[in-house]
């Protein structure tokens, strides 16, 4: 059996949903489960030139064989997960845990106006409230909502059943390590932990049943929304490097600045990391744009990935080299 985790090592938006479909297909897991916060997550999957856009379901969808699952830790918005099992035709093989928490109306009002939208910069998703109503003990669980019935098992038992047969568990992470509400640059960070312990605890994984940590980095960092972010370049130097992004959920230009050895170092620490997945190599090295093994990649490249190694002191196993699920080198 081996369970993998796989979270973000900086503020988001490194690329996990890509890193998870490519683990997805590869590693053919029985379950792939989500922790983190809620629909404030957006993950972008290409395959083939099929593009999916993804906030609720976990990215490992596409493979057939898996079953899809949300832990309790999580809030769901009923609607766009619904719309999203519809849409990717994932019925019947898409759950959710009966204590994932429920957003309603109330909670996408408050959150798209005061506080949390102008000083946090918030995605305006609901996420925050529900997890402040689910503190106060008042929020709706998903066993409450007809609509979610037909979904729900018990996912804590089936993730550690599965491991216990032997078969493979894929546990995917949302946001990044510095948008932990314990560990992130606070007050401008979501309403949860996100790093790999919480994460966890979200699915019901305890933590001597953990095998592999994946911290996912970008080649560079990226930020969306308000928030410390050093070296900071401006929107033009951004842009003549390429590293111009507009966000997943809410649309927004991401912030950049160069690959940050210190946050990576805490990242490594904090997740109690045994793999690094660096994205978006070929954004850095245009050269080595769907590569698909490291010999084939520039020395300029290579120095890159060994720097980060010797000075994260952890392999850096997988390697994006495009959009597509299959640019991927994989070093394991
Ligand atoms: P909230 O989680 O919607 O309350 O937003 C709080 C902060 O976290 C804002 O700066 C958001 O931009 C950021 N954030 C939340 N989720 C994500 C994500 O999945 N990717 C990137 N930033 C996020
Ligand atoms: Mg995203």
């Amino acid at each position: 059996m081996t369970s993998t985790v796989v979270v973000g090592g900086f503020f988001g938006d490194e690329g996990k949903g890509k890193i998870v479909s490519y683990l997805a297909k590869k590693d053919n897991p029985k379950i792939i489960v989500r922790g983190g916060a809620g629909p404030n997550a957006g993950h972008t999957i290409q395959d083939g030139d099929k593009v999916y856009k993804v906030r609720m379901l976990p990215s490992g969808f596409l493979n057939k064989n898996a079953k899809v699952m949300i832990g309790p830790g999580v809030v769901i918005n009923p609607a766009i997960l619904l719309k999203e099992i519809q849409d990717f035709d994932v019925s019947g093989r898409s759950f959710v845990d009966r204590h994932c928490g429920i957003i309603e109306e109330k909670h996408l009002t408050s959150d798209s106006k005061g506080e949390l939208k102008e000083k946090i910069g918030s995605t305006g998703s609901g996420t925050g409230p529900a997890n402040a109503d689910r503190a106060m003990r008042v929020l709706k669980m998903a066993k409450d909502v007809d609509s979610l019935a037909s979904l729900i098992v018990d996912v804590p038992a089936e993730v550690n059943s599965a491991l216990s047969s032997n078969e493979n568990v894929l546990v995917e992470g949302t946001q990044g390590t510095f948008l932990s509400l314990w560990h992130g640059t606070y007050p401008f960070v979501t309403s949860k932990d996100v790093t790999a312990s919480g994460i966890c605890a979200d699915i019901g994984l305890g933590p001597k049943n953990v095998d592999e940590v994946i911290v996912v980095f970008k080649s560079y960092v990226t930020r969306v929304g308000t928030g410390p972010l050093a070296n900071e370049l401006s929107l033009e130097d951004a842009k003549r490097k390429g590293w111009s992004e507009f966000g997943t959920v809410t649309g927004r230009q991401r912030r950049a600045a160069d690959f940050d050895f210190d946050l990576a170092k805490r990242a490594i620490m904090l997740n109690s990391a045994t793999q690094i997945s660096i994205t978006k190599l070929d954004v850095l090295f245009p050269g080595c744009a769907g590569k698909k093994f490291f010999e084939e990649i520039s020395d300029e490249a290579k120095s890159f990935i060994h720097n980060i190694e010797d000075k994260l002191d952890t392999p850096v196993t997988i390697i994006g080299t495009g959009p597509a699920i299959n640019d991927v080198i994989d070093r394991r």
